[in-house]
C-alpha cells in the first residue's frame, strides 16, 4: 500500500467518530470501581511502570502461568530492520494445555470450564467441567499421536461452534502440533489455500454445522477442498458426528472422531514447549495477495491473552463469560479458549446466531446461563438495535456486569443503545481495539479504572505504546489524527507470517521504519483518548470480518466473463462496511441481473459467503492513472455516493470513464 495510508476510511466511521464530542464522558460507576481489581490510580501507576521497565513488568505478569522452566530472558526485541527480532520469555518452557487445564484440576476440577448452548434452544445445554475437558483433550491428543501427528506438524480445524473445537485446539497444543482453525463459513477453495500454505497433515471437521436452523456441509466442503491442488499433505480427516447427517467417508483417509478417540486413555503426557514454539497459525486478509498465516507462539501469547482477559473484564472467580465470536477468528482463540481457560474461568460457547429463533436469543441465553460478562461485535448490536427495545426488554439481564465490543469501530448511537437498553445503564462498556496480529487487546478501557466515551477505545493497555503518525511517519503529539502505529513490542505480538518472514516485515515494519504499523487510522483527543477511524489500507471490515479487496478482485476476474474488477468498501448501516465491486466484462458480454447474480455466487464459491459483494456495478472502464494504476480514492467516493468529493481527476488517463460510473452509481434509498 505505498508509503502512506489515505486516511480515507469511510464516511460512516470517520463521520461518526468526529461528530461524537469528547465531552460525552461515562464515568466508572462507583460500585464497579469499588469492586474492581484495577482502579484509576492503579491503572496510571501500572501503566507508567509497564512502559518504564517492561522487563520487570512482564516478568511479574508471567508468574500467572505455570512454567516447566521459568523464563529468565523476558523481552528480546528490535524493530530495527537490520537487526529484527521479537522474542518474549525465550528461555521459558511450558505447555498451553497444561496451563488451561491441568493446573486447575486441584482447585477447580468440578468447575464448569465450558457451557455449550446449541443453535436450537430446545436442545439441552451442556456443562463441561475442567476435569471432563482435561480428559477429552487428553484422549484426542493421544489419538493424534497415534495417527502420527508430532510436535511442529500442522493440523487444520474446520468445525462448528461445538465443544470439540476447543478440545481440538487444546489437544494440538498438548502435543505441540500447530493448529490452524478455518472459519466454518469459508469455501472449499479457501480451505484448500490454507492447507496448501501450511501443509497440514490432518484435518478435524464435523459432518455438518447448524446455524440459525440451516445446515452447513462441513465434511462435503473438506472433501471438495481435498480434491484441489496443493492439498496432498493431508493424510487423515477426523469427522465429528454432530448432526448425524449423511457424509461420504473415504477410507482409509477419513475416520470417525469417536471411533478413534473414545478408547484412548484420558491422561496424556504434555509436550514440553519452548515459549517461542508456535502455538497456532490463523489466516487473515491483508491489502495484497492471499490471506497470510499469522503465527503466534506459546508463552507470550498465553500471558497476554489471559492477562488482557482478566483485566479488561475485571474477571472474578464466579463470572460466566460469553464471547459471541466464532473460534474461527482470533477473538474466539483469545477470548473463548486460551484467555478464559488459562484463567480458570467459565466460558460460554454458542453455536447459533443472534436472531434465531428470534432477536431475543442473545438475552435469553444471558438469562439462562446467568452470563455476567458479555462480549460481542458492533455489527450484532446494530442489527439487534434495528428490531427495537422490545426483544431486549422482555428479558431480565440482571446477571450482566460488564459489556464488551470488538471488531470494528462502534458508532456512538449503537454504543448508547448497548449501554442504556442492553445494560440498563448499569454496565460499563469495554470497547476493545486489537487485531489478529496483536493476540489480545491493545487499546481498551479497564472497566473499574477508565471512564468511557461512546465510540472511543480509550487508553492503551499495560505496556502498549501507541502513537499517531502523519503520512511521512512523523510522530504527532497531543490532539492528532493520522495512522496508528505501536512503538514497542508486547508479549502477544505475532512473530511472523508463516513461511514468509519477509512478508511479515514488509507488511508491518517497512511503512514506518522502527514501528509496527496497524493499518488503522486513528484520532487522539485532548484527553489522550484514542478513536479508531477504520482501515486505511485496502482491507474492508465487513461485519467485523476482514476482507482484502485484492482477494475479492481476484475471485471476480477468475470468472471467464470478467475482464477486470476493482473492489472498495462503502458505508453500510448494519455491517459497518459493505463490499462494492466495479466489474468490466470481456468484450461482447452484456451486464444484466442474471450475470450479476452469477458473479456474486461465484465469489461466494471462491471465498465464502462473507465475501459476497453487496453491490456490483458494471464499469465500461475503470479510472486509471496514465501509468495504469486504478484510482481507488475515486471509486470509494462513488461507492459512498459522494461524487461531489471526487477531487482532481485530471491526472486520469481517460477522465470520461468517471462520468459514466457516477451516472450509474448505487444511490441508497
Ligand atoms: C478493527 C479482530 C475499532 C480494526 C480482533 C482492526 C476495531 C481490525 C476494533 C482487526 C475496535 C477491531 N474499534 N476498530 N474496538 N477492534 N477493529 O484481525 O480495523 O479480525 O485493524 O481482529 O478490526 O480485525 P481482526
Amino acid at each position: 500500500m505505498g508509503g502512506c495510508g489515505t486516511l480515507a476510511g469511510n464516511a460512516f466511521r470517520s463521520g461518526n467518530a468526529s461528530m461524537s464530542s469528547s465531552q460525552a464522558l461515562y464515568p466508572v460507576p462507583e460500585d464497579v470501581a469499588a469492586g474492581a481489581a484495577i482502579r484509576k490510580d492503579d491503572y496510571e501507576r501500572m501503566y507508567a511502570e509497564s512502559v518504564a521497565d517492561p522487563d520487570a513488568f512482564w516478568a511479574g505478569v508471567a508468574d500467572r502461568l505455570q512454567w516447566d522452566r521459568k523464563p529468565t530472558s523476558i523481552r528480546d526485541v528490535s524493530f530495527d530492520l537490520e537487526d529484527f527480532r521479537i522474542r518474549w520469555y525465550a528461555d521459558g518452557e511450558l505447555n498451553a494445555s497444561v496451563n488451561c487445564l491441568d493446573r486447575h484440576l486441584e482447585t477447580r476440577g468440578d468447575k464448569t470450564a465450558l457451557v455449550w448452548e446449541a443453535d436450537d434452544p430446545a436442545t439441552d445445554p451442556r456443562h463441561v467441567s475442567y476435569r471432563e475437558l482435561h480428559a477429552r483433550v487428553c484422549r484426542l491428543a493421544n489419538a493424534l499421536r497415534s495417527l502420527g501427528v508430532r510436535k511442529g506438524d500442522r493440523v487444520t480445524i474446520y468445525l462448528p461452534m461445538i465443544v470439540e473445537a476447543a478440545v481440538a485446539m487444546l489437544a494440538c497444543a498438548r502435543i505441540g502440533a500447530i493448529h490452524t482453525v478455518v472459519f466454518g463459513g469459508f469455501s472449499p477453495n479457501s480451505i484448500a489455500d490454507r492447507i496448501a500454505d501450511c501443509g497440514s497433515r490432518l484435518v478435524i471437521t464435523a459432518d455438518e454445522g447448524v446455524r440459525g436452523g440451516k445446515k452447513v456441509p462441513l465434511k462435503a466442503n473438506v472433501d471438495a477442498a481435498l480434491k484441489l491442488p496443493g492439498t496432498t499433505s493431508v493424510e487423515t480427516v477426523l469427522v465429528v458426528r454432530h448432526t448425524g447427517g449423511a457424509v461420504d467417508m473415504q477410507m482409509p483417509r477419513d475416520r470417525w472422531y469417536d471411533a478413534v478417540v473414545d478408547d484412548q486413555p484420558d491422561t496424556c503426557v504434555p509436550e514440553r514447549m519452548n515459549a517461542e514454539d508456535p502455538l497456532f497459525i490463523l489466516y487473515t486478509s491483508g491489502s495484497t495477495g492471499k490471506p497470510k498465516g499469522v503465527l503466534h507462539t506459546t508463552g507470550g501469547y498465553l500471558v497476554f491473552a489471559s492477562y488482557t482477559h482478566e483485566c479488561a473484564f475485571d474477571l472474578k472467580e464466579d463470572d460466566v463469560f460469553w464471547c459471541t465470536a466464532d473460534v474461527g477468528w482470533v477473538t474466539g482463540h483469545s477470548y473463548i479458549v486460551y484467555g478464559p481457560l488459562a484463567n480458570g474461568a467459565t466460558a460460554l460457547m454458542f453455536e447459533g446466531v443472534p436472531n434465531y429463533p428470534d432477536s431475543s436469543r442473545f438475552w435469553q441465553v444471558v438469562d439462562r446461563h446467568k452470563v455476567t460478562l458479555f462480549y460481542t461485535a458492533p455489527t450484532a448490536i446494530r442489527a439487534l438495535m434495528r428490531e427495537g427495545d422490545g426483544p431486549v426488554k422482555k428479558t431480565d439481564r440482571s446477571s450482566l456486569r460488564i459489556l464488551g465490543t470488538v471488531g470494528e469501530p462502534i458508532n456512538p448511537e449503537a454504543w448508547r443503545w448497548y449501554f442504556d437498553v442492553v445494560g440498563d445503564s448499569r454496565c460499563p462498556i469495554v470497547d476493545t481495539w486489537w487485531q489478529t496480529e496483536t493476540g489480545g487487546h491493545l487499546i481498551t478501557p479497564l472497566p473499574g479504572a477508565i471512564a468511557a466515551k461512546p465510540g472511543s477505545a480509550t487508553l492503551p493497555f499495560f505496556g502498549v505504546r501507541p502513537a499517531i503518525v502523519d503520512a511521512n511517519g512523523k510522530v504527532l503529539e497531543g490532539e492528532a489524527e493520522g495512522n496508528l502505529v505501536i512503538l514497542d513490542s508486547w508479549p502477544g505480538q505475532m512473530r511472523t507470517v508463516y513461511g514468509d518472514d519477509q512478508r511479515f516485515i514488509d507488511t508491518y515494519f517497512k511503512t514506518y521504519p522502527g514501528m509496527y504499523f496497524t493499518g488503522d487510522g486513528c484520532r487522539r483527543d485532548a484527553d489522550g483518548y484514542y478513536w479508531i477511524t477504520g482501515r486505511v489500507d485496502d482491507v474492508i471490515n465487513v461485519s467485523g470480518h476482514r476482507i482484502g479487496t485484492a482477494e475479492v478482485e481476484s475471485a471476480l476476474v477468475s470468472h471467464p466473463k470478467v475482464a477486470e474488477a476493482a473492489v472498495v468498501g462503502f458505508p453500510h448501516d448494519v455491517k459497518g462496511q459493505g463490499i462494492y465491486a466495479y466489474v468490466t466484462l470481456v468484450a461482447g458480454e452484456q451486464g444484466d441481473d442474471a450475470l450479476r447474480k452469477e458473479l456474486v455466487t461465484h465469489v461466494r464459491k471462491e471465498i465464502g459467503p462473507i465475501a459476497s459483494p453487496d453491490h456490483l456495478q458494471w464499469a465500461p472502464g475503470l479510472p486509471k492513472t496514465r501509468s495504469g494504476k486504478i484510482m481507488r480514492r475515486i471509486l470509494r467516493k462513488i461507492a459512498e455516493n459522494a461524487p461531489e468529493q471526487l477531487g482532481d481527476t485530471s491526472t486520469l488517463a481517460d477522465p470520461s470513464v468517471v462520468d459514466a460510473l457516477v451516472q450509474n452509481r448505487r444511490v441508497p434509498d
